[in-house]
């Protein structure tokens, strides 16, 4: 009897699934014919499925705006799109036809939305929340965002050290800067650190809320902020985390009538194998009931809560297809499929954070399966990728190389992240710019010879890349 890839999937998880269908053999994602793209574009190739970004973000919308109708919650909740996940104009743009918040992390973010704004993507009265560090730049553009009237802008304080940089810029403006303190989390257990980097110690906040916030007629705090960056999950770890910026964020808001928001940071986990099981619904219900249930205790009112969702929101837009060039067997129980690019530059994840990701095979479902390694082309052995979630092994279609057609296999679900950690095009992590490449040679004489090779990379450079400027090609 023959076990083929069919049955083995067949009878390990459901299959079809959202998402994943076979149409005469071959595998679909979304309803697409895979088939067609490789015969049309041939392979590699990335592919962004743009109409699974609004559904994502209604589905979220619509699972927070239950549970706040089912608690009799009085805030409101406000999905922010956080653009470090994938910057590019047409996934951001997507995002924006749902009537999004935006959610920055660096000063050629700020660029974007003068963009975006001079476009009529957006309009004043969306809200913008300033994540990451607040360089001089930075903070100069946002007060440049303020002056265009963008009433809504949120500078979330992610030191104690900001406060001064921002008071000096609020000096010279004309109005209210509005603000936000972020909590720092403690991270789990087996992390490499402690305590984040990111946010205000909590012992810290309430002192420095008296001492450098309170009185302060040039600003406004809004917002309490915290992001446990390993996930929202229903873990002791996570609710715990969740308590204690609970705690510390009644504490201000007994302290700070201006108070009116809560932000969750992002955090809400993807499908990254097909048995995932994830009750979205049963987690919002309980942080909007858990909220509720704090506040009314500490007698005071419910916040409007924030979310900023970049990997849930995109992720499973994306996909990258390759060709198996060739079957490698290096001893009896390893085979190695190499594919017609490099894993460590397309999905850089799968190698740094050894994050995983769906694996199907496009064709061949009705061959046997057999269990494999998936190698790049690059010289680096770390060039690989050989489990799935939970270590489990990884299997595929086994092929005769007589066989005329190549094998093909799909990565699902690598819409978020890989562009900007992989440097695709030349766009950087959170649009933090190349920077300038120095030259240090000895002359003939063996004096110092120096020159600038290349200058810093400029907004221009990065935002033509990402289809914001006009003269942008390859973009339709
Ligand atoms: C402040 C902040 N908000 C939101 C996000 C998005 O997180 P995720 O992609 O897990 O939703 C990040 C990611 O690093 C972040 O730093």
């Amino acid at each position: 009897m023959k076990n083929t890839y069919f049955d083995l999937i067949d009878q390990s998880y459901y299959f079809p699934q959202e998402g994943f269908d076979l149409k005469k053999g071959v595998l679909s994602f979304n309803g697409m014919s895979l088939k067609y793209l490789i015969d049309k574009y041939e392979t590699p190739f990335k592919l962004m499925y743009l109409p699974k970004i609004g559904e994502q973000i209604k589905k979220a919308r619509n699972l927070f705006n239950r549970a706040i109708n089912k608690n009799n919650y009085s805030g409101s909740y406000n999905y922010c799109y956080c653009t470090k996940c994938c910057h590019f104009s047409h996934v951001v743009k997507s995002a924006l036809k749902e009537k999004v918040h935006l959610e920055t992390s660096s000063s050629f973010d700020i660029d974007l939305i003068f963009r975006l704004f001079e476009e009529g993507e957006l309009t004043t009265n969306t809200i913008v929340v300033h994540n990451g560090y607040k360089t001089k730049d930075y903070l100069q553009k946002i007060v440049q965002l303020n002056e265009m009237g963008f009433k809504n802008s949120i500078i979330v304080l992610d030191s104690k050290s900001e406060i001064y940089r921002v008071k000096k810029v609020a000096a010279k403006f004309d109005g209210i800067l509005k603000i936000g303190i972020r909590i720092a989390i403690d991270e789990e257990p087996q992390s490499a650190y402690h305590t984040s980097r990111l946010g205000i110690r909590p012992a810290e906040i309430l002192d420095f809320y008296k001492q450098d916030i309170h009185g302060d007629g040039k600003i406004s705090l809004k917002m309490v902020h915290f992001f446990v960056d390993s996930g929202i999950k229903d873990s002791v770890y996570y609710w715990n985390e969740f308590n204690k910026a609970m705690n510390i964020f009644i504490e201000l808001r007994t302290l700070c009538n201006d108070i009116k928001a809560l932000n969750l940071g992002g955090g809400f986990p993807i499908r990254n194998n097909l048995g995932f099981e994830y009750d979205y619904e049963y987690i919002i219900n309980e942080i909007v009931k858990n909220i509720k249930e704090k506040c009314q205790a500490a007698n005071v009112p419910e916040p409007d809560i924030f979310t900023e969702f970049g990997k849930y929101t995109v992720g499973e837009s994306g996909a990258i297809i390759f060709e198996v060039l060739e079957q490698k067997k290096q001893n009896e129980s390893e085979t190695w499929y190499m594919v017609n690019n490099s894993l460590m530059n397309t999905i850089p994840d799968a190698w740094s954070i050894l994050e995983k990701f769906i694996l199907l095979p496009i064709n061949k479902w009705n061959n046997e399966y057999t269990k494999v390694n998936i190698g790049g082309i690059s010289c680096d052995h770390s060039d690989y990728y050989n489990s799935e979630d939970f270590n489990q092994q990884l299997f595929l279609p086994s092929y005769d190389d007589q066989e005329k057609e190549p094998l093909y296999i799909g990565f699902f679900h690598t819409g978020a992240y890989q562009d900007s950690i992989s440097g695709y095009g030349g766009i950087k992590h959170c649009l933090i710019p190349a920077p300038k490449l120095i030259i240090v040679d000895k002359d003939d004489t063996g004096n110092f010879v120096d020159f600038v090779y290349r200058n810093e990379q400029t907004v221009d450079e990065m935002l033509s890349i990402l289809g914001y400027l006009k003269n942008t090609k390859d973009h339709g």
